[in-house]
């Protein structure tokens, strides 16, 4: 299989040693039928496991019907599914897409329409972020790596520290258009925002008339066990004022007039696990902006098939009856207290556990502190993983030292303890 990629696929992905034939639930199976538990759902993407009955019957049933007409005509499943979206974020509209790279590019674009007449175009975005991988996505995303070797950049993007509110007060500019955010930091090493910087870049957007993104891709979808981020994040200082906020600095000294309750970005991309593993993306825009990209001002030929927009229904439907977002919250919380205890009983190994819900990360000590790992050129976090791949469960590694879980929504308890006692050995093998 390597030599039939090496000879015909452009090597532009670092590929694990892993050929996979089919899945079944919170499994795959490679082709010398390995069977392995899929804590990564390829990264985010197969919010219901493999080969759910559910997205089949959507699969078959749509693609007898209508798998695609043009954006010239309407179609119900497009129709009905924006409603579905706006009725889980906010009064606003949607555009479909095919990827996060392309939900964002169209949020882009809405920030260039909305500060044209005045000259604004820059958009501020956070340090260590990840937007896509186009020209526009790597110019956006805060981390050097993904730009080298594709200069010049595309204007109109600068980087500011996360969760840092002064330094986004600061880093405004007479250009500057929008800000745009991940509610928890994926790819940069599974960070939330605090409530105090998402409540406080509302304020500070409303101030200089800015547009809040959201960019919900990886982290949004029931993850991190509401649908959007944000909603999650801000329930933690719901009803008890603004207690939670606890910084001194002047930007949060405004907050104590907003409300939590009352957050909303004014736009959010989305894609990942919309489509349970079908390609779909999708930005939402707030009511007041949602006609700003007018007929014939952005479109894409994919866009909102009734394909994809059948199954993101269904997977939508899924989540909402089996209560998925309750599940994801009550085992994410539990995983995260097992990784927290691993990081007590293995401090040698493990610094400290990450994320909330269903994005959760296992952040490793230094190389050169581990015996084991030491003598590798390859980073601590990929030996990790190599090694779980080994003992047959799958997790993803972001940056040199964290292994990134994103376990499918409706992943079993037991599921859960065979992950959590596959990974407490291999810590136990490297301490
Ligand atoms: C937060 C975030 N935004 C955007 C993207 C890009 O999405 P896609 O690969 O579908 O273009 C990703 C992908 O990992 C992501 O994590």
């Amino acid at each position: 299989m390597r030599e039939l990629f090496n000879q015909n696929v452009i090597p532009s992905y670092g590929r694990f040693d892993l050929v996979f034939s089919h899945g079944q639930g919170s499994y795959l199976f490679d082709v010398a039928g390995k069977r392995y538990l899929d804590l990564g759902a390829g990264i985010a993407v197969c919010c219901l496991g493999h080969a759910h009955p559910a997205i089949t019957e959507a699969l078959v049933e749509q693609s007898k019907k209508l798998i695609h007409v043009s954006n010239l005509y309407f179609t119900e499943p497009q129709g009905r599914l924006a409603a579905e979206i706006a009725k889980r974020i906010g009064a606003g509209k949607c555009f479909f897409a095919n990827s996060g790279a392309e939900a964002n590019e169209g949020l882009f674009k809405l920030a260039r329409k909305f500060g044209h007449d005045e000259g604004r175009f820059e958009i501020l975005t956070a340090m260590n972020s990840f937007h896509g991988r186009t020209l526009a996505g790597i110019a956006a995303t805060g981390q050097d790596k993904v730009k080298k070797g594709f200069e010049p950049a595309t204007p109109g993007f600068r980087h500011i520290p996360f969760n840092d509110l002064d330094a986004a007060r600061k880093a405004i500019s007479p250009a500057t258009v929008a800000i745009m955010i991940e509610g928890v930091q994926g790819e940069g090493g599974v960070t939330p925002a605090t409530p105090e910087y998402l409540l406080g870049l509302r304020a500070l957007c409303d101030e200089k008339k800015l547009l809040l993104f959201m960019d919900g891709v990886q982290c949004g979808h029931y993850r991190t066990g509401r649908f959007q981020s944000w909603q999650r994040i801000l329930e933690d200082c719901r009803g008890r004022g603004n207690e939670a906020l606890t910084s001194k600095s002047e930007t949060s000294q405004r907050l104590l007039t907003s409300s939590p309750t009352e957050f909303l970005p004014d736009g959010v991309s989305m894609a990942k696990s919309l489509g349970g593993g079908f390609p779909i993306g999708a930005f939402w825009v707030r009511s007041p902006y949602a006609d700003l990209l007018g007929p014939g001002t952005h479109a894409s030929t994919f866009g909102g098939t009734p394909l994809a927009c059948a199954v993101a229904l269904k997977v939508l439907e899924v989540i909402e009856r089996e209560r998925l977002d309750e599940q994801a919250r009550k085992l994410g919380e539990w995983f995260k207290r097992e990784l927290e205890r691993l990081a007590i009983k293995y401090p040698q190994i493990v610094k400290r556990a990450r994320g909330l819900g269903f994005i959760l990360g296992l952040e490793l000590v230094e190389k050169e502190k581990i015996p084991a790992l030491a003598k590798s050129d390859k980073p601590a976090a990929l030996q990790f993983v190599n090694r779980l791949h080994e003992a047959g469960v799958l997790t993803i590694p972001a940056g040199t030292q964290i292994v990134r879980l994103l376990p499918p929504l409706n992943l079993k308890p037991q599921e859960a303890g065979e992950g959590i006692s596959v990974i407490e050995e291999v810590i136990k093998s490297l301490a």
